[in-house]
């Protein structure tokens, strides 16, 4: 688990599920809900299970927690992102009914190269 994750599931508000298998942490799955004018919505913020435990449904039942949490706490859209590199997040996501909204794209330079 990273810094930054680390310190997101110690918000307030912010539901995180584990799961232990033999003694140890092979995953996790972290939301939170989010209020606009329109609607409340649920993000899944995080998650992610170690390499040697994939492909064992962990992180599909990890994610339907985290997905039935936030709904039973009020909200009615549940969104996540992901980036291109994580593919097999992606089919996760659409397997469980997610559908895909829309697609960005990052640009980056380096600031000495400000013309
Ligand atoms: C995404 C991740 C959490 C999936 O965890 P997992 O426990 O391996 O997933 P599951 O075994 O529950 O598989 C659920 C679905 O994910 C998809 N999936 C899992 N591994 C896949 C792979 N290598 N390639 C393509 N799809 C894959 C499948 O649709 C699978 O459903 P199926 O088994 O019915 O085909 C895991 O790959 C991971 O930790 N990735 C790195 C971190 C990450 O990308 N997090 C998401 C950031 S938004």
């Amino acid at each position: 688990m990273t810094k930054a994750v680390a310190e997101h599931i110690r918000k307030p508000g912010v539901v995180c599920f584990a799961a232990e298998v033999d003694g140890k942490i092979a995953g996790y799955a972290a939301g939170e809900k989010k209020k606009t004018r329109q609607t409340e919505l649920g993000q899944i913020s995080y998650n992610a299970v170690l390499p040697e435990y994939r492909g064992r449904g962990i992180g599909r039942e990890l994610v339907k927690h985290v997905m039935r949490n936030l709904s039973n706490s009020g909200a009615r859209v549940l969104y996540v992102v992901t980036i291109d590199k994580d593919q097999p997040a992606a089919a996760m996501y659409e397997k469980l009914g997610f559908e895909k909204l829309t697609s960005h794209r990052y640009y980056t330079m380096d600031s000495k190269d400000i013309p």
